[in-house]
């Protein structure tokens, strides 16, 4: 297994390794420490039925059904269906507008996620460029900036997060096909209290974690300065100089820290440039520092 980390701070390209085989302890481990370490894993030409997909990332943790239950790979409720594609009765075969928007996927969850993986099957293509990048932020490097005034006054506080905030943006766009979240699907996953800074597991170091996609308002502040606070985190976070931008090519599997880093898919492609992604989530369930010593 070859790891080249790309230029510029977050990624790396893993090499030499067949996902669809039962992965070895000490590879395991070593992928561990660099997803820690990168922030998203690039492991290009692998062919993975949802099966397979949900075997290797089920040596991470434990594996989430997604509270919006559709849109799932057959026999596998685990495995989501990103797609802007119909079928032949002209009904959508995934969920075409997952991600757009910069979030961290299960902050809005008391159980936090340790990371995503996607396999690409197929990428919507324009004059020979590959549309629909997924781009992340770097929250290890977005901590580590703040102001030191700005990390003093938020110290061990606390902001909420709620799963509806995001999936109402969604459905505010023109033409969203999101049904309301029914009253069950908001009792399953209710707003819940996540720190705004916490230890990351892996690296033992500080992350900014709160994201524009979840995070509604911080506990325990007065509702002006909650807002403006706020603001200033998602746009300090948002700086280039902490983004990476995954250009797709089928074969292609991604997997990315969900605590390091927050992520957004971008919709530059038409309902006829063609994406099919599988999606598989992974809960933060081990003890990631134990592994990864
Ligand atoms: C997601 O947010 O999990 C989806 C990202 C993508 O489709 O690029």
């Amino acid at each position: 297994m070859q790891i080249t980390p790309h230029d510029g701070g977050v990624g790396a390209r893993i090499t030499g390794i067949d996902l669809a085989q039962k992965l070895a302890e000490p590879d395991f481990r070593q992928l561990l420490r660099a997803l820690g370490h990168h922030g998203v894993l690039c492991f290009p030409g692998q062919d993975l039925e949802a099966a397979q997909l949900s075997a290797f990332r089920s040596r991470f943790g434990t594996l989430e059904h997604n509270v919006a239950a559709m849109f799932n790979a057959p026999g596998h409720p685990e495995v989501m269906i990103l797609s802007n594609m119909k079928d032949e009765a002209g009904q959508p075969v995934g969920l075409g507008d997952a991600g757009q928007g910069w979030h961290t996927d299960m902050s809005y969850s008391h159980d936090i996620a340790i990371a995503n993986v996607l396999h690409a099957k197929q990428v919507p293509m324009r004059d020979g460029r590959p549309l629909g990048d997924t781009q992340f932020l770097d929250m290890h490097r977005a901590y580590e900036d703040l102001p030191p005034a700005v990390k003093a006054r938020l110290e061990g506080r606390t902001a909420i997060h709620d799963f509806n905030k995001f999936w109402e943006m969604m459905r505010a766009r023109p033409g969203s096909a999101r049904a309301p979240l029914t009253e069950e699907q908001r009792r399953r996953k209710p707003p819940v209290s996540q720190p705004i800074f916490r230890l990351h597991p892996i690296t033992g170091r500080r992350v900014l974690y709160c994201n524009p996609g979840y995070a509604t308002v911080i506990e325990g502040m007065e509702a002006a300065e909650s807002e403006a606070m706020l603001d200033f985190l998602f746009r300090h976070q948002s700086q280039e100089k902490y983004l990476y931008s995954h250009a797709w090519t089928p074969g292609d599997v991604l997997m990315w820290d969900n605590i390091a880093t927050t992520h957004n898919a971008v919709a530059d492609y038409g309902p006829d440039e063609h994406r099919y992604i599988l999606r598989v989530q992974v809960m933060a369930t081990l003890d990631y520092a134990a592994l990864a010593a």
